[in-house]
């Protein structure tokens, strides 16, 4: 196992504790973050030999970039998204990091970066969130949401895959991805983009995909929806996800149902855990092609229950409709309990520590 030691460069005032505390009692999403960044650097020597160096915390601020460095002109980036948890004991914890560092790796390789040692990638969440241990929120519904990415940074405008290289860890304070209370959400059906295709980045985290969302996302915004949904156009107007999370559908006799990985779609941390949380609730699981068409249908029978987004920001979040430009098609009223809000405390229980981690999905951080 790869190790790399974290030199810190602590000398940065942090922000106050008054003004922590201010951004702590409302700290939206993405919004605000900590005092350090952690980095790790990686460079080709003259062999033609790569290698990660330079680990080190320093304080929190710009990046000097060299105005022709190739992640400015031809997006080599990926990220990851996780959280850190505050348990009771003060101790803080995050939610399977092994995932998540198997998944930047699966989209290095998609992007020609490096892979980094999951081992660095966890030193490197330890060593932040060691230092920021302050800004871990305890409020409900609350985490430090981690955003660990890589950037191509060598200066060079010709179109092949960079030989410097950084990855960057930083954190952020994180409430409600959507703002204010968990409120069922609208989302836009995007009739003219597309966000992936075959063979293409669908599958990778990687920053193109999202700046791509991003023409659909202002559509959605202007018909009031807060997410935009997009189809695969050439399989049957298959459900694919949306614009940043992936999608549910609960019918009422008991299974649960979710795009299949098929290239396109994110293999998502939180989707995963959704089928098995759900799978041990006795829900039927099916990961499989899900088009528009069963979509309407099954609200038209009334055969479907519920609709859910979810993510790492996202959690889970319940859709209450889909507005298309011909008309809407609307979530049916619960019956009961819905499966969302109890997959959603079961989760979020586990990742708080009041659930037991039955699954070793936990990993401590401080
Ligand atoms: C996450 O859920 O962590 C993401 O990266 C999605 C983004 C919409 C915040």
């Amino acid at each position: 196992m790869e190790t790399l030691t974290f030199r810190r460069d602590l000398s940065q005032q942090p922000k106050s504790e008054t003004e922590r505390a201010e951004i702590l009692a409302n700290p939206g999403f993405g919004n605000y973050f900590t005092d350090h960044t952690a980095v790790v650097d990686y460079s080709v020597d003259a062999q033609g030999e790569g290698s990660w160096h330079d680990a080190r915390i320093e304080p929190y601020g710009p990046i000097a970039l060299d105005p022709s460095a190739a992640v400015l002109h031809y997006g080599q980036e990926i990220f990851e998204g996780l959280k850190a948890y505050r348990h009771a004991d003060g101790s803080v914890w995050t939610f399977r990091p092994e995932a998540n560092a198997a998944r930047l790796n699966t989209s290095a390789r998609r992007l020609a970066l490096p892979e980094l040692p999951a081992s660095v990638f966890l030193d490197a969440l330890r060593e932040l969130v060691s230092v920021d241990a302050a800004w871990v929120p305890t409020g409900d519904g609350e985490a430090l949401y981690l955003r660990p990415f890589m950037i191509a940074t060598e200066p060079f405008l010709g179109v092949r895959p960079a030989r410097e290289v950084s990855f960057r860890v930083i954190a952020s304070p994180a409430g409600n991805y959507f703002g204010g209370e968990l409120h069922p959400v609208s989302i836009w059906l995007s009739e003219h983009y597309a966000r992936a295709g075959r063979g293409g980045t669908g599958e990778a985290k990687c920053g193109g995909n999202y700046a791509a969302s991003l023409a659909a996302q202002l559509e959605a915004e202007a018909q009031g929806c807060q997410q935009v949904l997009f189809l695969d156009q050439f399989n049957d107007n298959a459900v694919d996800e949306l614009g940043g999370m992936n999608v549910f559908f609960v019918f009422k006799d008991g299974r649960i149902v979710t795009p299949e990985l098929n290239g396109n779609i994110l293999h998502g941390v939180t989707r995963s855990s959704v089928l098995e949380i759900a799978k041990e609730r006795g829900l039927h699981a099916e990961e499989r092609k899900i088009t528009l068409q069963e979509w309407k249908d099954s609200v038209a029978d009334g055969s479907l229950a519920e609709v859910f987004a979810c993510g790492t920001a996202a959690v889970i979040t319940p859709i209450g409709e889909l507005k298309t430009s011909t008309g809407s098609i609307v979530t049916p009223a619960a019956e009961g309990e819905p499966h969302w809000k109890a997959i959603r405390a079961e989760l979020l229980g586990i990742q708080t520590g009041t659930v037991e981690d039955t699954r070793c999905w936990l990993t401590r951080l401080v």
